[in-house]
Order: structure tokens, then sequence, then C-alpha cells
């Protein structure tokens, strides 16, 4: 759990961060930074659909194969994200300065009356922002939500070679049954406190406003690049000018 100083410098450097131009190489690709303190993790409306059908999209066949468990098409996405149900599921999304989906979970809840406190967890993580604890803080932050929310048990159905994965869940303490190809994990959670409670509703609150700050921030710096290139298509002009 985060206390409150950690919150509150990681909202500042956040909100400094923010302040600078977008980062891009030469060939114009973002400069990786370190990731930052806290990471940013909101939880996603409908009105999020389309980012998150362009995020799995972007995913290689060989990661969609990890994260559907089979070589999901392009049309077998498009019916995925079309059911995504925002009202009884849970997802979970960190967008980065562009607000580009650079990671996403989705925490499904057990349809089944019988399986009502169980759900079950999958995630993404685009491969340029990997290695850098996203996807082990996306399945933190899917505990909390499921902890919250009354859940005993969140399994994730993974494939035996996707070490990654079941990293992450051994880690947080789940129980890893591999059947040959395919292993199951399973993490028993603990009871609701209020600490895990308030702690969720900080985090969702850091979370949105930092979704904000950088939707005022692109706004900004597009507006700043729209003025850079009427300056110079002024100069130019005054440049061919005869006299
Ligand atoms: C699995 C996935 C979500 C991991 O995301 P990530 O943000 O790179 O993971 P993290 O940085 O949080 O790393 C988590 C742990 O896995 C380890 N790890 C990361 N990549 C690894 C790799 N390729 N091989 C072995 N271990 C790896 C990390 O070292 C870390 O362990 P540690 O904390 O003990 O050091 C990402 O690789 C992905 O999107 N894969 C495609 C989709 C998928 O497989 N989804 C899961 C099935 S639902």
């Amino acid at each position: 759990m985060l206390d409150p100083t950690t919150l509150i410098k990681a909202s500042l450097e956040a909100g400094l961060d923010l302040m600078r131009p977008p980062h891009e190489g030469e060939d114009g690709a973002a400069v990786a930074r370190p990731a930052p303190l806290l990471v940013p993790i909101r939880s996603l409306g409908a009105n999020h659909r389309e980012r998150i059908l362009r995020h799995l999209l972007s995913l290689e066949p060989q990661d969609r194969y990890l994260r559907f468990g089979y070589s999901a098409q392009d049309h077998q996405i498009e019916r995925y994200v079309e059911g995504l149900d925002f009202e009884r599921d849970e997802i979970f999304g960190i967008y980065n300065r562009k607000l580009e989906l650079i990671a996403m979970a989705h925490l499904a809840y057990a349809k089944d009356e019988g399986h009502g406190s169980c759900a079950e967890f999958g995630v993404s993580v685009l491969p340029s922002a990997r290695g850098k604890g996203y996807g082990a803080r996306l399945f933190d932050r899917a505990a909390m939500h499921a902890t919250n929310d009354g859940v005993s048990m969140m399994f994730i159905h993974a494939l035996s070679e996707n070490t990654a994965m079941l990293k992450i869940a051994r880690n947080a303490g789940a129980r890893v049954e591999r059947d040959g190809t395919e292993s199951e994990a399973y993490l028993q959670l603990p009871e609701s406190t209020l600490d895990s409670r308030v702690t969720e509703l900080i985090e969702e609150q850091v979370a949105q406003t930092d979704y904000r700050l950088k939707v005022q921030a692109k706004q900004f710096w597009s507006f700043l690049a729209d003025v850079q290139a009427v300056r110079r298509g002024a100069i130019d002009a005054q440049s061919r000018m005869p006299y």
C-alpha cells in the first residue's frame, strides 16, 4: 500500500513532468524515460473503447496469442472489445503523455452465480513499455479492486511459456498449477479493509487528475505547434518577397 507522502511526491513529480515538451528522438520515436514513482492507473469507461481497440490491435501475433490464449485475428479482437461490459467488469489503463494506451488490464467477474466471488485477470503492455513494472502494477491494482469488491479469488489463465505473466502472479503470492502448455494461477484475496478502500480511492483520484493534466498538456503542445507552424510560414513567405 502507498503512504500519503509517496502519493503527494508522485503527484508533484507527474505535474512537473507534464510541463516538459514531449521527448522525441531524431527518428520521431519517443525517448524512453524511467518509470515514475507512482504509475497512474485509471479505471476506463466505455468512452475509452476506441483506444482499447487500438491498443489490442497493435499487438503482434505472438502477444495476441499470449494475451488471449489463441491467435486472435482483428475481427475477434473487435468482437471482444465490442463485448466489454464496463458495468460488470473493471478495465484499467495506463496512458502515456501522448494519450496512447500503453498498458491495460481486464478484470472479468465470473458470470456464473455460483462463482460470484471469482474474477479473471488479463493484461497487455505494449512492447515499448515492458520491463518497467506496469504489468505487475496493473495486477496489484486489479487485486486491490477485486478485494474491495468482495472477490475472494482472482485467477489468471496463462500459457506455461509466459514467464513474465507467471512471475507477476507468483510474486503476488498466487498458486500456479501447470497443466502441460497451459497454466492456471490462483490468488487468494484477503478481506477488504478501510486502508485498502481509501488507498484505492486516492489512487483513482490521482490517476484521473493525471489523465486530465495529460489531456490539457497535449492540447497546449499541439496549440504551440500550430503557432510555430504559422510563424514559420510567415517567415518563409517574407523571405520569398523580392524586396
Ligand atoms: C506479460 C506482460 C503483461 C508483462 O508486462 P511487463 O510490464 O513487461 O511486466 P513487469 O515489468 O511488471 O515485470 C513483471 C515481472 O516479470 C519479469 N519479466 C518481464 N519480462 C520478462 C520476460 N520476457 N522473461 C522473464 N521474466 C520477465 C520481470 O523481471 C518482473 O519480475 P521481477 O519483479 O521479479 O523482476 C507483457 O509481457 C505482455 O503484455 N505480454 C503479452 C500479453 C500477455 O502475455 N498477457 C498475459 C496473459 S493474460
